[in-house]
């Protein structure tokens, strides 16, 4: 059974396909529309949806020609329709009903999230529901009770910013281009400690809710502060010493959940997926950790196709799927 997987919710246009008899996948294009928007300091979501007009066709074409197959070959159409920008998400979405009308194929909608709650199944082959699911990306950080595809309870989320736009924040506070995280992580892994301590709002919080806006207010103050004091030209090891000290407390908050949610459920596995899961020093704290933790391999953590087709797949294999036609720019997975 081949699934062709489109995604396009946000600012990368990307397309797989994803045999689902031997589970392989064939084949993955991804353009990103990053250097687009780095001028701007976010996604300008007009600009996001030309572009993704502008290059769908080219890498639905390519990716056949590495997969080796024929678009009359395609068994069903995998496609996100949400969350995420509207105009963007209408651009994948059409595509995908265009060729589901003039061929006769199947379209399945696939919710983002889901998507990234899935995408370590493409190389942890020892995974297995339930289990916990940590998504921490640029619009989202939830901590989900996954019971099995489709199947998913929310347990906790972010009041307010998104790891992954907090990251974005304060790099760009140093002059970091969007999408900042790698950006700052890589700062920050110039160091093994720093004199810098910023707040870790919530983390004593009796539920498994999170707050980050105000950790990421505190990171302005003292940048505003230690500017001030070099007069516009921080020195280098001050910049990565603040970077290193924002990680840590990011990451203080997001195990400090994580452990507790895992209390909470009697759940030991707990799988960490989305943009900021690329985070290698987030990944060594989290291995230390005495449960065990799941990630996605690096090129599956930032949006991908490979993960919506694999969603699309698992869910017509295990779960029932409505066949109408929507775009939903905000759609939570848990009921
Ligand atoms: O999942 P994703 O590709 O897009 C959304 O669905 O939002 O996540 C993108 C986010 C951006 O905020 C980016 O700065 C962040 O993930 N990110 C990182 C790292 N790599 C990407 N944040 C921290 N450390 C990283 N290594
Ligand atoms: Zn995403």
């Amino acid at each position: 059974m081949l699934i062709l997987g489109i995604e396009s919710s946000c600012d990368e246009t990307a397309i797989a396909i994803y045999d689902g008899r031997s589970n392989l996948l064939l084949s993955h294009k991804l353009y990103t529309q990053i250097k687009k928007h780095s001028l701007y300091g976010g996604v300008v979501p007009e600009l996001a949806s030309r572009d993704h007009l502008s290059k769908i066709m080219f890498l639905i074409k390519s990716s056949l020609k590495e997969s080796g197959k024929k678009i009359s070959q395609i068994d069903y159409i995998a496609v996100t329709v949400g969350p995420g920008l509207g105009g963007s998400l209408l651009v994948g979405a059409s595509i995908a009903y265009a060729i589901s009308y003039a061929l006769d194929i199947p379209v399945i909608e696939v919710n983002h999230l889901e998507g990234h709650l899935l995408s370590a199944f493409l190389s942890e082959k020892n995974l297995t529901f339930p289990f916990l699911s940590l998504i921490v990306s640029g619009g989202h950080t939830q901590i989900l009770e996954a019971k099995a595809v489709d199947n998913y309870k929310l347990l906790g989320e972010t009041l307010d910013d998104a790891v992954g736009e907090t990251f974005d924040k304060v790099g760009k506070l140093f002059g970091l281009l969007y999408p900042a995280g790698a950006k700052v992580a890589l700062l920050a892994s110039n160091c093994s400690s720093s004199d810098f301590y910023f707040p870790r709002p919530m983390i004593d919080s009796n539920d498994l809710n999170m707050s980050f806006s105000g950790l990421k207010t505190s990171v302005l103050y003292q940048f505003n502060k230690i500017n001030k004091y070099y007069d516009g030209n921080i020195p280098n090891h001050i910049i990565n010493s603040i970077c290193f000290a924002f990680q840590e407390a990011i990451i203080d908050v997001l195990i400090k959940k994580a452990l507790k949610a895992s209390k909470e459920t009697n759940l030991d596995k707990l799988v960490i997926v989305g943009g900021v899961s690329a985070n290698l020093y987030l990944r060594e704290r989290l291995a230390k950790l005495p449960i065990k933790v799941f990630f996605p391999n690096l090129k599956w953590c930032t949006d991908n196709a490979a993960m919506i087709a694999y969603a699309g797949f698992v869910n017509l294999k295990y779960a029932k799927k409505s066949l109408e036609f929507d775009v939903i720019p905000r759609w939570d997975i848990f009921s």
